[in-house]
C-alpha cells in the first residue's frame, strides 16, 4: 500500500490510532511545507508506516533540539567538508552541522570546530535537510553504494550536493572543457566509472553534482605531491586545473544554499597551467624548503583547460584565489 495510491483518510482509518496521529502529522508537515511534496512523491514506494515512523522521529528531534531547517550533514568531513561546515555555521549560527565519518579518529577535532561527529551507520536521526557528500572514493569498497546510502539521509527539503571530480571529463588534449563537455564513456576506466555511477545516484533523486578540479592549499595538493617526489616521470606539458580548498568550500556552500535540483556544476579557478608552470611557480616563490628538480616524462596524456563561466554566472560566485601563482604570491 503506497501513500500516493490511497487517499490519506482511508489509510488513517485502516491503521491503529497511534499511526493515524502520525498521518495527521505528515499532512501538517506538507501544509507547512516542512515536508517537500517532491520528496513525498519520491518516497511513494516506501511503505506508509515507515514514512510515519520517520515523521515521528523528526518531531521528537525537533522537540528536543528546536528548529532543524538549516541543519547540514557533511558526509566525509575532511579538509573540504570541515571548511564547508565552518562556512555554513557562520551564516546559519543557530543550525547544527553533523560530520559523518568512518572512524572516530578525528571526532575530537570535529567537536572543537562545532561539528557534531557521527559514525557512519550509527545515527538514529537519518533525515537532514542539507547534505553534502565530501568523502573521496579511496578506501571505499562500493563508492556508489556509499553515495546512495547518503542520499537516503536527505529529507528532500534543502539540497543535496555530491563533490565529484573533473576527472570524469573525456578530454586529454589540453582543449577547452566546459560544464557540459562529454564525459569518459563507461567501461574505459574504473575510476571514472565509479564517479559517474555515484553522480547518477545523486542526480536521479534530484541532488546536485559539483565536478571539482585539483584541490590545494599551501601544504596540500598536486604541487606538494611533486615537491616531495623531487623528480616525477610524467609529461610536463600536461595542463592541470586547480581550485583552492577555501574557494571550493565557498562554492559548495553557495550551491547548497540555492537549493538546486539535478544540476551539474564545475569548480575551478579558471586559470589552467601546465605541470611545468606550476612547479616553476613553486620554486620561484621561495616559500618551500624543498626544491622541485623536474619532470622526466616526455610523452603521456595531456589534460584539459576547464572554464566554469556558466557555473559562476548561474550561481553568482567567484573564487578568491584567482590563480595558483596569485595564491603563492599572497600566502605567507
Ligand atoms: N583532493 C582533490 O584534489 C579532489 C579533486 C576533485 C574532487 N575531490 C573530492 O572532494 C572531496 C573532498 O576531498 P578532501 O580532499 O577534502 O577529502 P579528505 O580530506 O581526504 O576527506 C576525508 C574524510 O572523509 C571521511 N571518509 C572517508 N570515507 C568515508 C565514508 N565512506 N563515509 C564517511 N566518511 C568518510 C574521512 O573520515 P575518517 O576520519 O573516518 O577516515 C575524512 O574525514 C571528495 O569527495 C573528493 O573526492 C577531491
Amino acid at each position: 500500500m503506497h501513500c500516493s495510491a490511497t487517499p490519506l483518510p482511508f489509510l488513517c482509518a485502516s491503521i491503529k490510532r497511534k499511526e493515524s496521529h502520525l498521518c495527521l502529522h505528515r499532512t501538517l508537515l506538507l501544509k507547512k511545507k516542512t515536508l517537500n511534496p517532491w520528496k513525498v512523491r519520491r518516497m511513494s514506494t516506501i511503505p506508509f508506516i515507515s514514512v510515519c515512523a520517520r515523521a515521528v522521529h523528526d518531531v521528537k528531534f525537533m522537540d528536543s533540539h528546536g528548529s532543524t531547517e538549516m541543519d547540514l550533514l557533511v558526509v566525509g568531513p575532511g579538509v573540504l567538508g570541515r571548511l564547508v561546515a565552518e562556512n555554513w555555521l557562520k551564516v546559519n549560527p543557530s543550525c547544527r552541522v553533523y560530520g559523518q565519518t568512518r572512524t572516530m579518529d578525528h571526532h575530537g577535532e570535529l567537536g572543537r570546530l562545532g561539528i557534531k561527529p557521527i559514525i557512519k551507520g550509527s545515527d538514529s536521526r537519518n533525515c537532514f535537510p542539507f547534505v553534502i557528500f565530501c568523502a573521496p572514493p579511496s578506501g571505499s569498497e562500493d563508492y556508489p553504494a556509499e553515495v546512495r546510502a547518503a542520499t537516503s539521509q536527505w529529507s528532500g527539503e534543502g539540497s543535496f550536493l555530491f563533490t565529484s571530480s573533473s576527472a570524469v571529463y573525456d578530454s586529454n588534449d589540453n582543449r577547452l572543457c566546459l560544464e557540459d563537455s562529454p564525459t569518459v564513456p563507461m567501461g574505459r576506466s574504473l575510476r571514472t566509472d565509479i564517479l559517474l555511477m555515484a553522480e547518477a545516484e545523486v542526480l536521479k533523486i534530484g541532488g546536485n553534482v559539483v565536478r571539482l578540479a585539483g584541490l590545494y592549499k599551501f601544504d596540500r595538493g598536486p604541487h606538494m605531491y611533486y615537491l616531495k617526489k623531487g623528480t616525477v616521470d610524467v609529461c610536463p606539458e600536461h595542463i592541470i586545473n586547480l581550485i583552492h580548498y577555501e574557494d571550493a568550500a565557498s562554492l559548495c556552500k553557495v550551491i547548497l544554499a540555492k537549493k538546486y535540483r539535478g544540476h551539474v556544476f564545475m569548480g575551478c579557478d579558471g586559470c589552467p597551467l601546465s605541470r611545468q608552470e606550476m612547479m616553476e611557480e613553486v620554486n620561484k616563490s621561495g616559500k618551500f624548503k624543498e626544491k622541485f628538480k623536474g619532470f622526466a616524462g616526455v610523452v603521456g596524456p595531456l589534460g584539459k583547460r576547464m572554464d566554469n563561466t556558466k557555473t559562476r554566472n548561474e550561481i553568482g560566485w567567484e573564487p578568491k584565489c584567482r590563480s595558483f601563482a596569485e595564491f603563492l604570491h599572497i600566502s605567507s
